[in-house]
């Protein structure tokens, strides 16, 4: 069994918030001190440009940084480090695949595939893919419980789909989508699909090759790592084929004022300096998820997430927003009468943090009708007593809004 309370012990953060019931995950996770340490010692003993230098300390971030790369892939389960993209994020990976990956074979008619329940990283680089080419946007419907229709989706896939983007856990309404049979159904027509696992990275393990997905995407403030870095999984033959996205130093083998060659894949889509010290910081990251059970992990959110539905649900004029039978630890809910914003502050006065508004999913609110939601997201060192304080807390402000 997974212990939260042992594992909170690791996160600095909750030293000095012991009352904090930290319930805003979905938005970033806190970091342990293992991550903490291991930033502060790259600057403090280790600091120095990556790639170019022949001293010692640069030999040695160099050899730090290019060391995460296989750490990520073991995490994920990719064939080769040179699989791995750094990126500054969720939003960077999805913007590059778009633009360097997608674009280029993009026409007039064709048509990129989406869901209803897309964060808008995962929406506008296509949207904006697709007006660029006259290509043509299409959106998986979904249900009033938040769950996708495999139908219609089955039925949308054809010849002039180029491309299905998907997200794996939606980060408003906590639904789990079935990516291995989307992926699957799509491959049946040589369709590549991403999978934004942006919210299912540190809830779930995942392995590339066995959902042979080609392309999967996350940040490493999400899973405990710092901000500022993220991750691109993508095929080898997808990376060799894709033309760079950015332009600058060090993405590059040869250049002339006539000509430029550039490096081979993952180094030609890093351009500039990296976040050197947010990569090595997210290696300690993946070293510490992978001191967990990913099977426990997977067993405590959906029990913290299940807690939490219940008394939700229970509460007077509260209603949660979404209900899939498949759905992990984050809960969005509105109460009747009173502005998520209030709900949110009043929340925050009883040590209860979590976040309000359109969690960049506006056509999901617009879907349900309403403004925004509150949203409470669990990580592994939230504990059953931070439900109870959201619940309780909840009821005074509904008490007290009602009389
Ligand atoms: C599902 C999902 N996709 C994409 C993102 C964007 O992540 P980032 O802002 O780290 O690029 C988020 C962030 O909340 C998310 O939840």
């Amino acid at each position: 069994m997974l212990d939260p309370a042992k594992i909170r012990q690791q996160f600095p953060i909750f030293a000095h918030y012991p009352q904090l019931a930290y319930l805003d995950n979905a938005a970033t996770t806190q970091k342990p001190k293992a991550v903490i340490d291991t930033i502060t010692n790259f600057y403090e003993k280790g600091n120095a440009n990556i790639h170019r230098g022949v001293y010692g300390l640069a030999v040695q971030a160099t050899q730090q940084y290019e060391a995460v790369r296989q750490k990520v892939a073991g995490l994920i389960g990719a064939p080769k480090p040179g699989t791995i993209v750094y990126t500054t994020g969720t939003t960077a990976g999805i913007n590059l695949v778009a633009q360097s990956f997608l674009e280029p074979r993009l026409q007039a008619g064709d048509e990129v595939v989406i869901s209803f329940m897309e964060h808008h990283a995962n929406l506008i680089p296509w949207q904006m893919a697709c007006k660029r080419t006259g290509a043509k946007l299409r959106v998986i419907p979904m249900s009033q419980d938040g769950i996708l229709d495999r139908e219609a989706y089955r039925n949308m896939l054809s010849p002039r789909t180029r491309m299905v983007a998907l997200v794996h856990v939606s980060n408003t309404l906590g639904t789990i989508n079935p990516i291995e049979e989307m992926i699957s159904l799509a491959h049946q027509q040589s369709i590549p699909v991403l999978v934004d696992g942006a919210q299912s990275i540190a809830h779930f393990p995942i392995d590339v090759q066995a959902l042979d997905v080609d392309f999967f995407v996350f940040s490493g403030h999400k899973m405990f790592g710092p901000t500022g870095v993220g991750i691109l999984y993508g095929k080898e033959a997808h990376l060799a084929a894709m033309p760079p996205y950015q332009f600058g130093g060090d993405m590059i083998r040869d250049v002339a004022f006539e000509e430029t060659i550039f490096a081979e894949a993952p180094q030609r889509f890093e351009a500039g300096t990296m976040p050197i010290a947010g990569v090595i910081g997210l290696g300690a990251a993946v070293d510490f998820l992978q001191t967990l059970d990913k099977t426990e992990i997977r067993q405590h959110l959906k029990q913290l997430g299940q807690a939490a539905r219940e008394e939700l649900q229970r509460i007077e004029g509260l209603r949660v927003i979404g209900n899939a039978a498949q759905a992990t630890a984050i809960v969005s809910f509105v109460m009747e009468n009173v502005h998520p914003h209030d709900v949110a502050t009043f929340l925050a006065e009883d040590q209860v943090a979590v976040r309000a508004g359109h969690h960049c999913t506006q056509p999901i609110m617009d879907f349900f009708e309403i403004a925004g939601t509150t949203r409470a997201s669990f990580s592994i060192y939230n504990e059953m007593w931070e439900v109870e304080q959201l619940a309780r807390s909840l009821k005074n402000i509904q008490h007290f809004f009602s009389v």
